[in-house]
């Protein structure tokens, strides 16, 4: 087979947006599975579609069935559900878990070559235990969140500054939620930090407003949370891997001692190319930096423990 082909699991907004995304981009052929019949084949149709308008021709197949999956160079786990009303943290936690370690399994079987990244929510969480479940080395298996937590840091950057967001550049470490680590000293405007700049009670806005930014946009939707930036940092993050791009991009990883933290999954610098991770970069950060990036693995732990604790009770 000549053209790399991308499974992605779960058919809903992110996976659909990023099955687009791939293809137009010209990337690779892709594989869209869902649970639900019908719908992963209908989407994969209206994409194929769409092929002459868009100038390209990659494949994108729908299926309900892992055997399609079969050879893929990377696959992408979005299936999972979001918080329903009377819905517990831990019910959620419980019914992704089992999806994902589900998806990632018979993914596996399949495709034991691919390299994997995770995007369903709680990300940290559920990357370790897809870890876990696969016993993948690290350099194949990673989670996203940085590069979209980032995305929204540089947007509120080059918003307040009235700047093209072209020239924005910020780094966002640590687990994905409230705890997340902006790193305002490494974030530039073509090279000039953004400290020289904007003022610490500004800076400090546009820190909440990112830590705040999933929980923004659900609030405007109501029924749904953001699909388009996540769809686009996962697509940054295949391509870096397909086209042996050496990106150095914010990605959950799993640690071993890297930044004094061990067997846990969280954002950090990584160099993204063919083989998957290539590289965990440590960055000089403060012992304030070094703190927060700590407390956001205790709260990754104690989820992960809860997970287990929770499929202990019910198995
Ligand atoms: N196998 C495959 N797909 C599944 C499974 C499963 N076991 N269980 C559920 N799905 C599918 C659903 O049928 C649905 O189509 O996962 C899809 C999830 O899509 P959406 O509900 O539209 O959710 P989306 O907005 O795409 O978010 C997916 O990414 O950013 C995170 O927090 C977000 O965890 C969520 C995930």
């Amino acid at each position: 087979r000549h053209s790399p082909r991308v499974t992605v699991i779960g058919a809903g907004k992110v996976g659909s947006t990023l099955a687009q995304r791939i293809a137009e981009k010209n990337l690779a052929d892709v594989v869209l599975l869902d649970v639900v019949e019908g719908m992963p084949r209908g989407l994969a149709l209206d994409l194929m579609e769409a092929r002459g308008i868009e100038l390209h021709n990659r494949r994108i197949i729908g299926t309900t069935d892992y055997a399609d999956t079969s050879d893929s160079d990377i696959v992408v786990i979005t299936a999972g559900f979001p918080r329903k009303p009377g819905m517990t943290r831990d019910d959620l936690l419980l019914t992704n878990a089992k999806i994902v370690m589900e998806a990632a399994n018979k993914s596996m079987s399949y495709s034991p070559d691919a390299i994997y990244i995770v995007v369903t929510n709680p990300l940290d969480v559920m990357t370790y235990l897809a870890w876990q479940a696969t016993g993948l080395p690290r350099d194949r298996i990673m989670g996203m969140a940085g590069v979209l937590d980032s995305a929204r840091f540089e947007t509120f950057i080059a918003m307040e500054l009235g700047v093209c967001s072209l020239d924005v550049k910020a780094m966002v470490l640590g687990s994905h939620g409230d705890l997340m680590v902006p790193l305002p000293r490494y974030a530039t405007v073509n090279g000039i930090p953004i400290t020289e700049l904007l003022d610490a009670a500004t800076i400090e806005r546009l820190v909440q407003r990112t830590r705040n930014g999933g929980a923004e946009i659900v609030e405007l939707m109501q029924t749904g949370s953001a699909f388009y930036t996540p769809a686009s940092s996962t697509c940054v993050m295949v391509e870096s891997i397909l086209l042996n791009q050496s990106r150095l991009l914010p990605v959950a990883a799993y640690l071993q001692g890297e930044y004094g933290l061990n067997d846990i999954f969280t954002g950090v610098p990584c160099r993204l190319g063919s083989s998957g991770i290539e590289e965990i970069m440590e960055l000089k950060l403060t012992d304030a930096e070094i703190d927060a990036l700590h407390t956001c693995a205790h709260e990754v732990r104690k989820n992960i423990t809860r997970a287990q604790e929770i499929f202990a009770a019910v198995s």
